[in-house]
C-alpha cells in the first residue's frame, strides 16, 4: 500500500490535549482470578505484583496484578454474585475491562475527554497510602470497555493504592514479553467509522491505518480496520468491523460470543520471537496453526531478506510481513477462554510499524479452518 506519509508524519499531526505515557495496565474481569493469574504466570511466564481482596480490605472483588517487562495485567474477579463484575462477566465471559494509560494529569484527561463528548465511567479521584497517592479518572469506549486515566507521578508503591505487594513461591521465568504494542478492538456493523470518530474528537488520535474488505477477505469472511494512535505512537488501537463476506465474519463471530463490542486482541512485543514463541509452546500456549509451506516458499520474494533464518519461522508458524520501514515477525494465540473471544499476539518489529495487513490472508485462512471446526462458518 502506498503511503504518502510516514507513520511518524501521521502521528505527529495529533493534537496534544490527552499526553500519553503508554499503557499503564490492562484489567480483565474473569469468573475465578485465582486460577486466571496462576494460568498468565504458566503459561505466558508473568510474575506476581501485588494483589487486592478481602484479606486488604477490599470486600467486593479479589485481584491480582502481575507483570512481565512493562507489561501490568490486572485480573479481576467478583466475590457475590450482586456484582456488576459478575454481571459483565455472566454477559461477555472472560475479557478486558480495562485498557488503563498513563498520564500525566488524570483530571485534565478527564475534562478534556469528557467535554468533547466522553462517557463518564469514574469520576477524578485521588488515592493515597504510606506509599504516595495514585490519581486515576476514566470514560468508556466501545461496548462495556474502559480507558482508565492513570497519574502516578507521586507513587512509588508496587502498583496502587489498595493493592498490598505480593509474593508467591511459584515464579515461572518470564518469556521475553517487554511491553504493549497494539489493543485492537472489534466493533459492531457500520461502527468502525463513528469509533475512529470518537477517538479522533474525545482522545485526539489520528487514523494512520486503514484497511478496506478488499484487502482484507478470503473467499468466505472478510473484516475493516483502521488503526488509530496517539500523538508519539505509544497507544495503538485499532478498530475492526465485519464485513459481508460469503460466510460469517470472524469479527462477527466474536460479537456473537462476546455479546457485543469489546478487545479482540492484545498484542505484547517480544525482542526475539523465536525464543518467546518456543517457550510459550512448551508452557501450553496454543497457536493457530501455521500458513501452508507455500506462504514461507513466497516469503523472500515478498519481503525480502530477513535476519532470521526461515526453518525455525515455519517450524514455529510465525508470520513475517513488510512495509517501507522495515520488516515485522508475528503470530497470533487461539482465543484464551473458551468463547472464540480475547487472544494474543507475539510481535518483533524490525523497522516496520504496521501491523501486518500482508498476513491477513493467511491469518483469515487460519482462523477460519478453526472457526469451522466449532461449526460458526
Ligand atoms: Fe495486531
Amino acid at each position: 500500500m502506498s503511503q504518502t506519509l510516514t507513520f511518524a508524519e501521521k502521528i505527529a499531526k495529533a493534537p496534544d490535549f490527552l499526553p500519553i505515557n503508554g499503557t499503564d495496565y490492562i484489567e480483565f474481569y474473569v469468573g475465578n482470578a485465582k486460577q486466571a493469574a496462576h494460568f498468565y504466570k504458566t503459561a505466558f511466564g508473568f510474575q506476581t505484583l501485588a494483589y487486592a481482596g478481602p484479606e486488604t480490605g477490599v470486600r467486593d472483588r479479589s485481584s491480582y496484578v502481575l507483570q512481565q517487562g512493562k507489561i501490568r495485567i490486572v485480573l479481576t474477579t467478583a466475590l457475590k454474585s450482586d456484582s456488576p463484575i459478575a454481571e459483565h462477566v455472566k454477559k461477555h465471559g472472560d475479557g478486558v475491562k480495562i485498557l488503563a494509560l498513563w498520564v500525566d494529569d488524570a483530571y485534565n484527561a478527564f475534562e478534556e475527554t469528557t467535554k468533547r463528548g466522553g462517557k463518564p465511567y469514574a469520576e477524578p479521584v485521588t488515592i493515597s497510602d504510606a506509599h504516595g497517592e495514585v490519581r486515576m479518572s476514566g470514560i468508556y469506549t466501545y461496548g462495556e470497555t474502559v480507558h482508565m486515566f492513570i497519574e502516578r507521578k507521586n507513587y512509588n508503591g508496587a502498583f496502587m493504592p489498595g493493592y498490598e505487594p505480593m509474593k508467591s513461591e511459584y515464579n515461572p521465568s518470564d518469556a521475553g514479553l517487554l511491553y504493549v504494542d497494539h489493543c485492537v478492538g472489534n466493533v459492531g456493523w457500520n461502527r468502525m467509522l463513528p469509533t475512529v470518530k470518537w477517538y479522533e474528537e474525545v482522545m485526539g488520535f489520528v487514523n494512520i491505518l486503514s484497511f478496506d474488505d478488499k484487502q482484507i477477505n478470503t473467499e468466505y469472511s472478510a473484516l475493516m480496520s483502521k488503526v488509530m494512535s496517539n500523538g508519539n505512537g505509544y497507544s495503538k488501537f485499532p478498530i475492526n468491523e465485519p464485513a459481508e463476506g460469503k460466510k460469517k465474519s470472524q469479527i462477527e463471530e466474536y460479537l456473537d460470543f462476546y455479546e457485543g463490542e469489546g478487545v479482540q486482541h492484545i498484542a505484547v512485543a517480544t525482542a526475539d520471537i523465536v525464543k518467546t514463541v518456543r517457550q510459550l509452546k512448551a508452557n501450553g500456549v496454543e497457536f493457530l496453526s501455521a500458513p501452508p509451506e507455500t506462504y514461507y516458499e513466497m516469503m523472500p520474494e515478498r519481503v525480502g531478506k530477513i535476519d532470521e533464518s526461515i526453518a525455525p519461522l515455519q517450524e514455529l508458524g510465525i508470520l513475517v510481513d513488510c512495509d517501507e520501514e522495515g520488516y515485522l515477525l508475528q503470530i497470533f494465540t487461539k482465543p484464551v477462554e473458551d468463547r472464540p473471544t480475547l487472544f494474543f499476539e507475539i510481535i518483533q518489529r524490525k523497522g516496520a510499524q504496521s501491523f501486518g495487513a500482508g498476513n491477513f490472508k493467511a491469518l483469515f485462512e487460519s482462523l477460519e479452518r478453526e472457526q469451522a471446526k466449532r461449526g460458526n462458518l
